[in-house]
């Protein structure tokens, strides 16, 4: 059975605070409706006030929450957040972790519910597509992992890759203004640097799925010196393009919103009108390309992209080839034009 992992005493103490947030509420009531002593309310104010969240105290009127970090815990994503599954759930954040993804996956194996979600301010060992490194610095990006048990099988799960980036780069626009380009399979890019990057990982039972691990990372508040440890690619963060911090609390909310939408969709209409959307925001059907796929490299034109995600290349020889996974490169020409 899956351990449970209960609110503590503080993630209720900051819960009843944002209740009333801007207004006072004494020591005395929080110390009878949580039924802890006056002198664990104090301690507790004090470790909220370390993690950031300003609280004044003036005696006699008791405690006033008056600003909250942007911080990806519980008591601030749930509030705000319109969805009824995913971020629903169980939320495990961690100050440090060594990859989301593990640690979802272990839970997954517990028996963690659909809509759970893992969440890391910091990653140690944050894991990319093809053995990458996901440079994951402290509180600047999100890094997070949702465990899905859609009713799919096995080859169209790849179908909830798709539809993550698509979810992701919507998101993004909505809170910004960018323009984001999907790049195939999964990446989200702004003018050729990378944004953002999803790993999805399955466990399959007999012919069907029994969970997805949906990785995502994104660079949001990001310093282009902290990206720079990785070498061999072109990479940005939302405050690079658009010269300011913003929150990333609010855009997590915004992808679980859209994440939603769009899995129900999947289920209510299939992947069709996702996997348009899709086409759009990649706009690489019809372009000239070179896939870098396990030491070989193959030039065409993108002639489709099939509803499991497979790219098809119409070779320079007229040979059309069917492409499950590489590295993709726009050629220069198609750049240009
Ligand atoms: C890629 O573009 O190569 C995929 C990057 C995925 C990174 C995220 S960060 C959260 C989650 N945990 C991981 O270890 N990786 C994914």
């Amino acid at each position: 059975m899956l351990n449970k992992m209960k609110m503590t005493t503080k993630d209720v103490l900051l819960a009843r605070l944002k209740e009333v947030q801007g207004r006072w509420i004494s020591g005395q009531v929080l110390s009878r409706e949580l039924s802890i002593s006056r002198m664990a309310v104090s301690k507790n104010i004090g470790t909220l006030r370390r993690e950031g969240y300003r609280i004044q105290a003036i005696t006699k009127k008791g405690y006033c929450l008056t600003d909250s970090p942007d911080r990806l815990v519980e008591a601030e994503i749930k509030p705000k957040l319109n969805t009824r599954i995913f971020g629903r759930k169980e939320i495990y954040h961690y100050d440090v972790i060594d990859s989301t993804n593990i640690r979802a996956r272990e839970l997954a194996e517990k028996g963690a519910a659909e809509g759970t979600l893992v969440i890391a301010e910091s990653q140690t060992a944050g894991r990319g597509r093809r053995g990458r490194v996901w440079v994951s610095p402290q509180n600047d990006g999100i890094y997070l992992s949702l465990i899905a048990r859609p009713w799919l099988s096995p080859v169209e799960a790849s179908q909830l890759t798709l539809l993550t980036a698509v979810a992701l780069a919507d998101a993004i626009m909505k809170k910004n203004d960018l323009a984001i380009q999907i790049k195939w399979p999964n990446d989200l890019l702004i003018d050729g640097r990378k944004l953002s990057g999803i790993l999805t990982e399955l466990r399959t039972e007999g012919d069907m799925v029994a969970y997805v691990i949906i990785g995502i990372g994104v660079n949001v508040n990001t310093t282009l010196k902290d990206l720079s440890t990785v070498t061999d690619q072109k990479v940005t963060s939302i405050a690079v393009e658009t010269g300011a911090r913003s929150s990333r609390l609010q855009l997590l909310q915004a992808f679980l919103e859209e994440f939603e939408d769009q899995y129900t969709l999947l289920g209510t209409h299939g992947f069709g009108p996702i996997l348009e959307r899709w086409k759009v925001l990649s706009d690489i059907v019809g372009k000239m390309v070179r896939v870098d796929e396990a030491g070989h490299t193959l030039k065409g034109r993108v002639v489709n992209v099939e509803q499991t995600g497979v790219l098809v290349v119409k070779s320079e020889t007229g040979e059309v080839k069917r492409i499950f996974s590489g590295d993709l490169y726009m050629e220069k020409n198609e750049l240009l034009s």
